[in-house]
């Protein structure tokens, strides 16, 4: 498409460095943001904002229309799958997510195979709505939870501190762990397909507890699903663009970019440069890494740890953003530092 050479977002994930490295950030759209909290305490709860296109699409451009960034990402959950697979998704003010946990072999024999996409119609008709009033050289990002991240919240039935829950499953019962992982590839990869059709211009796959697993399991749980979906995206849309996120893999980065054969890397501040250079950028873009913390703290701190990911990785193909997502108490003030900082 003739448009995307316009966005140096996508030029990056085509291969393309550029001189000022694009940026945006992990949940941009939030509770740090007044005109969010706004918009969110009208809507109800929050899925009711998810699932009502012109707020979904107000809060998707909030930030863009603030700061400016060089992709907006679509203002959803990666829990729509549980939901759109018929489970009871909730989320409790100050609690974070609770379903109806999936903890044995019996449960899971009743989980649905296919997913109602007509529940996430409103979150493609946000799409839509986005993708017109975003300016051509601002890209739309699209996503879904990989398959590992997503059943450790649809076993636990909750946010865990180590996804203990989803890790005995995988021990005890690879079987019943591998159809719900089954279920959710099938399902993520049609949901990709209807996001790219609704008008978003590249995808990530959030894999935020990629790091607990041991390199087997996470061979196993968090690299060959997400690569059956990059396979099963590009099975339909060759040239989809597609980051992973695969958090906290550290030294398994490489085996993950070389077997799933994304376009991009997500990484998190612990990454180590010299590696993550060598070993991961020399092949694709690499994306991140700014510590949240920092960007609450401010000042010089602040500044010095941006210069420094600039310094480390911006001589490559670069997406500047976090190492996670922007924390609610950050300041509005540190993020306008940090954007003159990267674009000069
Ligand atoms: O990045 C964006 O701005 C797009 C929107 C987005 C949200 N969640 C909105 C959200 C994205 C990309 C996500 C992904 C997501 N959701 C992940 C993977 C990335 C990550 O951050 O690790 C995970 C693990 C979830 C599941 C989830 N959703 C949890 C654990 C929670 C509760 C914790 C919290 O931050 O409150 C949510 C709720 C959620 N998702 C909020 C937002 C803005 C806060 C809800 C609110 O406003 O009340």
């Amino acid at each position: 498409m003739p448009q995307s050479a316009t966005k140096p977002f996508i030029d990056v994930l085509s291969g393309q460095r550029q001189s000022i490295p694009p940026m945006w950030m992990m949940r941009q759209a939030g509770r740090y943001l007044p005109e969010y909290r706004e918009v969110r305490a009208k809507a109800g709860g929050f899925l009711d904002l998810c699932f009502n296109p012109q707020l979904a699409a107000e809060v998707t451009l909030q930030p863009i229309r603030r700061f400016g960034f060089d992709a907006a990402i679509i203002f959803s959950d990666i829990l729509v799958i549980p939901h759109a697979l018929g489970r009871s998704v909730r989320f409790e003010v100050g609690e974070g997510p609770r379903l109806d946990p999936l903890d044995d072999p019996a449960k899971v024999a009743t989980l649905a195979a296919h997913a109602d996409f007509g529940k996430l119609e409103p979150v493609f008709e946000a799409l839509k709505l986005v993708r017109t009033a975003l300016d051509p050289k601002t890209a739309l990002i699209g996503f879904c939870g990989a398959p590992w991240t997503v059943a450790t919240y649809m076993v636990a039935g909750q946010g865990t501190p180590d996804q203990a829950p989803a890790r005995m499953m995988a021990y005890r019962h690879p079987e019943t762990f591998a159809k719900i992982i089954d279920v959710l590839v099938e399902n993520s990869i049609q949901y990709l397909l209807l996001q790219l059709e609704a008008g978003a211009n590249a995808l990530q796959i959030f894999d935020t507890w990629a790091g607990v697993l041991p390199p087997a399991e996470f061979a196993r749980w968090s690299v060959q699903p997400t690569r059956r979906i990059v396979e099963g995206v590009r099975a339909k849309v060759p040239d989809a663009k597609i980051i992973g996120f695969p958090r906290g893999a550290g030294a398994q980065l490489p085996a993950y970019v070389e077997a799933t054969d994304v376009n991009a890397v997500s990484i998190d501040w612990t990454a180590e440069p010299g590696f993550i250079r060598e070993r991961v950028q020399s092949k694709i873009a690499v994306q991140g890494n700014l510590d949240p913390l920092v960007l609450i703290t401010g000042g010089a701190a602040l500044d010095r740890a941006v210069d420094d990911v600039l310094a480390n990785f911006a001589q490559g193909r670069f997406i500047f953003n976090l190492g996670h997502g922007i924390q609610p108490e950050t300041p509005i003030a540190h993020v306008e530092q940090m954007i003159r900082r990267v674009r000069g």
